[in-house]
């Protein structure tokens, strides 16, 4: 169950912003199709619409590389696997935070173990509490997961909820899973109604948080809404997409939309 617990598709109502971006597009993964096969407990996203595109020129200057795995602004997703694939950071390190894991789970890079730090002072100041639940994989424990979720759901459907090894984010040490500390809805749709989901939503981009796998943006980063996993980019670029109402990382910085593997 550990191994299954690090990404489930997810559910709750929010409304996507409309598009016209012919280039940010996306093509769906057929949601229908997906949703159908998902667990009893995963609620089914509706079609989503494609989202606004950003505007080219409001956007930050590009100040780090989209592909280096060290980069606080990698994009990586279904058609942008990282490079090497067995990438292991240089400076893992357990932040000073609650965790509920032990190993490898706890660890993130030394940038994004900083900024959790701060932000779950936050929380805590604001009486909300937050757990780390899952951090660092390993390309070995990636395989173990993603291989958990296709034998319990078959591919098409571990595809929507775990990404393959050496396309996670969770291996960059830029991202972790959170939990509330009380176990409410762990890795389950209802937890974007908890407090720790509803508080990091609204305040991680002050610390350099963004929630990677929005609700209803699964045409384009690929995955069902997790409301648990978050993404260090930095306090600039996160307010930025805040500021701006810009969702994914694909239309901030302009990349191709990842519905499936090419
Ligand atoms: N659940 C996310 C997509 C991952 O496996 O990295
Ligand atoms: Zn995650």
């Amino acid at each position: 169950m550990t191994v299954l617990a690090a990404c489930t598709p997810d559910a709750p109502a929010q409304v996507a912003p409309s598009s016209s971006s012919p280039a940010l597009s996306p093509t769906s993964p057929s949601p229908a199709a997906a949703a159908a096969s998902e667990s009893p407990t995963a609620a089914v996203e509706p079609a989503a619409q494609a989202p606004v595109a950003p505007s080219p020129a409001a956007a930050l200057p590009r100040q780090f590389s989209l592909t280096e795995p060290a980069s606080p602004w990698l994009v990586v997703n279904k058609y942008r696997p990282l490079v090497p694939a067995d990438y292991v950071p240089a400076d893992l390190v357990q932040p000073n935070i609650p965790v509920t894991v032990s190993g490898e789970a706890a660890l993130l890079n030394s940038t994004t173990a900083a900024a959790a730090e701060a932000m779950f002072v936050a929380a805590a100041r604001d009486g909300v509490s937050i757990t780390l639940a899952s951090g660092y994989r390993s390309y070995g424990t990636q395989v173990t997961t993603y291989n958990g979720y296709v034998a319990a759901r078959g591919q098409a459907d571990a595809d929507t909820a775990s990404a393959r090894p050496g396309y996670s984010e969770h291996q960059t040490g830029w991202s972790f899973d959170i939990g509330d500390g009380g176990g409410a809805c762990g890795f389950q749709p209802c937890f974007a109604d908890q407090p720790a989901a509803a508080w990091v939503k609204a305040n991680g981009h002050r610390f350099g948080f963004i929630v990677r796998y929005p609700w209803m943006f699964h045409p384009i980063t690929g995955y069902y809404y997790e409301p648990w996993h978050l993404r260090y980019i930095g306090v600039e670029a996160a307010t930025d997409m805040a500021n701006r109402g810009i969702s994914t990382l694909e239309e901030y910085f302009g990349v191709e939309a990842a519905p499936g593997y090419p």
